[in-house]
């Protein structure tokens, strides 16, 4: 006979679209203290720098304001967009850049901020076009770090959490779009099944 499991049954809620399931995986509260306890270790590093934070669009912007309200002295931003997921949850590996910086950022202690360390080629290749421009210090914050699947040889310098290789939404990460407005960190599973009909 099978034994009963001690693990808590994973509470899983419908998604806003049939056969789509989410189920919490880093609730709202945990996500705050997370990034007030990494502007903190911003802030050590860099006492008396002025931070120009630069946004990776769309998925960073709750991360981007989160930390920006945490980070105390003086603190700018602005915002570059890539494109590497084409749809759905799967990787076309190429980057192409579809919005430039609005200001130049040579001398400046800059922090790249994005929502997820995944193969890591998005982050490489913002990474390197940045070296380039010649910024005073450059420095990257993931809000979460799927170590897994990284195939670019490329490290974040502040992480919110590393998670399992699931595919997760919420907190600025998307779906086709969909989902960014979910308060905390959720994994997305999609099902097959054909709903009953007798
Ligand atoms: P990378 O270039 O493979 O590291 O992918 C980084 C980008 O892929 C992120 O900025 C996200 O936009 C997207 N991405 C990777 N994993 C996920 C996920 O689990 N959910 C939503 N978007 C993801
Ligand atoms: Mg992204």
């Amino acid at each position: 006979m099978a034994r009963a499991s001690k693990q808590p049954p994973i509470r899983e809620k419908s998604g806003n679209r049939p056969g789509e399931y989410l189920h919490v995986l880093i609730s709202d509260a945990r996500l705050h203290r997370r990034v007030r306890q990494l502007a903190h270790e911003i802030r050590r590093d860099f006492p008396k720098d002025a931070l120009h934070l630069v946004g990776v669009l769309k998925g960073s912007i709750f991360l981007l304001a989160d930390l920006a309200r945490e980070l105390r002295g003086e603190v700018s931003f602005d915002f570059i967009g890539v494109s590497s997921y084409g749809t759905g949850t799967s990787s076309t590996g190429a980057v192409k850049l579809t919005k430039d910086l609005d200001v130049n950022i040579e001398s400046k202690t800059v922090l790249i901020v994005e929502d997820i360390l995944d193969t890591g080629l998005t982050l490489k290749y913002i990474q390197r076009l940045f070296e380039e421009r010649k910024p005073k210090h450059l420095r990257t914050i993931v809000l979460l770090d799927k170590p897994e699947r990284r195939i670019a040889d490329v490290k974040a310098d502040y992480t919110g959490f590393a998670i399992p290789n699931e595919f997760v939404v919420g907190y600025g990460l998307d779906y086709d779009q969909r989902y960014r407005n979910l308060p905390g960190v959720c994994i997305l599973r999609l099902s097959t099944r054909k709903s009953k009909t007798t």
